[in-house]
């Protein structure tokens, strides 16, 4: 069995900011006694966990799901290179193997099934020449709820992008996928069958959050769940449109402390039997094919973390 993105987890000031920003995002919420979690619908396992650690907005973890002898191998590496396993954080936190990447972020690694995602039915979409929607309505009902399919990937800054990406394959068995120039960003896929990145890093002055990515099935279920986060005053960041590495199309918006939240739909996926050549991007083409608002904002890249 290979690796599996299970949750990702902030420090965060204010849960009730949180559970109002991850409800209207499409999520469902659970509560704990020490946290707030937040799961998409179908989803076995938390996607999203918010703890209440104060200001400034910290992130606390990562965590991942592998079997019995993924995480044998797992241990074995990181005792290789003298890394401590400690003890699980919070009370409900998982079980399985905790320990700090280069880093200092903190990882968990546990005992679980993989992720999987009931196919959905191909959309019947006209094309030039090409009509498989024949005497019926397109537009989607104006009542539709979009609703994320699943935690996808996420984004961490780091001082040293190729000093992390070693750590997360050579460690966690992960997969380098494509870069982009100048150890501006590495994009890491899962050891088996994986979307492009499931765990990108990104270049900053320090640690820190940059994005979580849940999965959307079409630009208008992106767009109408954008409408709705802005009818409840939650800000846009960067999108909609297209990006070069992954091949995602992309809408970002702030959460309420200054990360970011997006929806990708039609992403690259690499089943693990497949080459697939890394290529090293330019910063502009690998950020984007084209976006509705321009050129990612000047403050995209900023690590708030790092203020
Ligand atoms: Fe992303």
């Amino acid at each position: 069995m290979a690796l599996s993105l299970q949750h990702l987890a902030l420090g965060i000031p204010d849960l009730k900011a949180g559970a109002d920003f991850y409800t209207t995002f499409g999520m469902n919420m659970r509560e704990g006694d020490d946290r707030l979690a937040f799961r998409c619908d179908n989803r076995d396992h938390d996607e999203i966990v918010l703890l209440e650690t104060g200001k400034p907005r910290k992130f606390h973890h990562i965590s991942f799901a592998n079997d019995a002898a993924g995480l044998a191998g797992i241990e074995r590496r990181l005792k290789a290179r003298n890394i401590e396993t400690l003890k699980p954080p919070y009370k409900e936190a998982e079980d399985g193997l905790w320990f700090h990447d280069v880093d200092g972020n903190l990882v968990n690694v546990h005992e679980a099934a993989p992720n999987v995602t009931a196919p959905e039915p191909e959309p019947a979409i006209n094309r030039p020449g090409a009509f498989t929607r024949i005497n019926e309505r397109g537009c989607p009902p104006f009542d539709m709820d979009p609703r994320p399919r699943r935690l996808g990937h996420m984004i961490l800054f780091t001082p040293d992008v190729p000093r992390q990406s070693k750590f997360y394959t050579e460690v966690l068995g992960m997969r380098l996928t494509d870069r982009i120039v100048d150890g501006f960003a590495a994009f890491l896929a899962t050891d088996g069958d994986s979307d492009h990145h499931v765990l990108a890093l990104l270049n900053s002055v320090a640690p820190g959050f940059h994005h979580a990515s849940f999965e959307m099935a079409s630009i208008d279920e992106t767009e109408v769940a954008a409408k709705r986060l802005y009818g409840k005053g939650f800000k846009h960041a960067w999108g909609p449109g297209r990006h070069g590495v992954g091949s995602n199309y992309f809408h970002y918006f702030r959460d309420p402390w200054n990360g970011m939240a997006e929806y990708f739909f039609d992403i690259d996926y690499i089943p693990a039997d497949c080459e697939w050549p890394v290529t090293e991007w330019t910063k502009p083409a690998g950020m984007f094919l084209w976006s509705a608002d321009g050129p990612p904002p000047e403050d995209f890249g900023r690590n708030y973390e790092a203020d």
